[in-house]
């Protein structure tokens, strides 16, 4: 679990929620723009098992109706999980933003922004139960976490703007596009247009930035282990599969990631991250992460 109170500040991972009945949250609620007014009970059948490309895993296959509804639950509440974390961490980032602005339209456009994070994360909250909530141990949030954390402005606006705003942008559209719950299909839709203004933003600011060699360093650095995870393969579908199935042994997991077909999944991801980062003039990120494979997507046997 992260302990944001003494590392992890700015993005608050773990920052609790006060009582239901607390004035402060009656207030919030007034402030939130187009409240829901129905509660929605979470039943973790948002995206199916094409979607996560299960239908091509024996293991899936033969399992039991039960188990295979217990795998997806798992998945689906994932997806829905790392969402609120990743707007939770949001919120803080863009405040801290508005504190850096260099003009008054940059300071208002951040101020903006919070308000977008803290609305999606009021909105996707709305669909996970808040046990969910509290904690995470994820390494893609420990990650986004410590990032936040940088003074380094260029690292910030270059990793969690440009390629990371970017990225949220078409897993967004892609979980829109897939979700069988119209009203929860329709909320990741209505996030895009901000998202979209977010990622625009911080393209347009690292633009007229000059790269420090001490910038580019840190960038590679954080870019090769978030291109890590990614080189990997669907973990996350590995380890819900052994959460419900048991213990999977090192050949039953390469058979796995052979079987969700791990490099073209991770390869197609690489490319859109890649195609982002070129939009840019960080050619010589690029060009670093290209020639020490950062792009390449790994083979089965090696992502495990
Ligand atoms: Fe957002
Ligand atoms: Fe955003």
């Amino acid at each position: 679990m992260i302990n944001t109170t003494s590392k992890y500040q700015v993005a608050g991972l773990d920052l609790p929620h006060i009582d239901s009945d607390n004035r402060l949250r009656r207030i919030l609620t007034a402030t939130l723009p187009n409240q829901s007014e129905n509660s929605v009970h979470p039943q973790y059948d948002y995206w199916d098992w094409e979607f996560f490309n299960l239908h091509q895993v024996e293991i899936f296959q033969q399992a039991s109706e039960s188990e295979q509804s217990a795998i997806l639950r798992l998945l689906n509440r994932g997806l829905l999980t790392e969402s609120y974390f990743i707007e939770k961490a949001g919120v803080g980032y863009m405040a801290k933003m508005v504190m850096l602005a260099e003009t008054i339209e940059e300071r208002m456009l951040y101020a903006m922004f919070t308000a977008d994070e803290a609305t999606h994360l009021s909105q996707i909250s709305d669909f996970l139960p808040e046990s969910a909530q509290t904690q995470s141990d994820d390494p893609f949030l420990r990650l986004l976490a410590e990032v936040v954390e940088s003074a380094d402005k260029t690292v910030l606006l270059f990793v969690l703007q440009v390629v990371l705003e970017g990225w949220g942008l078409s897993h967004y559209r892609r979980l829109a596009k897939s979700c069988h719950h119209p009203a929860l299909a329709e909320l990741f839709s209505s996030f895009l247009d901000a998202e979209a203004r977010h990622h625009g933003t911080g393209t347009t600011l690292f633009s007229q930035t000059l790269v420090t060699a001490d910038s580019k360093t840190t960038i590679l650095d954080v870019l090769t282990k978030f291109l890590f995870m990614i080189q990997v393969g669907p973990q996350s579908v590995l380890s819900a599969i052994e959460q419900i199935k048991g213990h999977l042994t090192r050949s039953q997991k390469i058979q796995i990631l052979e079987q969700l077909d791990t490099e073209t999944h991770s390869g197609t991801r690489l490319q859109i991250l890649r195609s982002l980062m070129q939009k840019t003039t960080a050619d010589v990120i690029v060009q670093t992460l290209e020639t020490q494979g950062s792009f390449t997507p790994l083979p089965p046997n090696q992502c495990v």
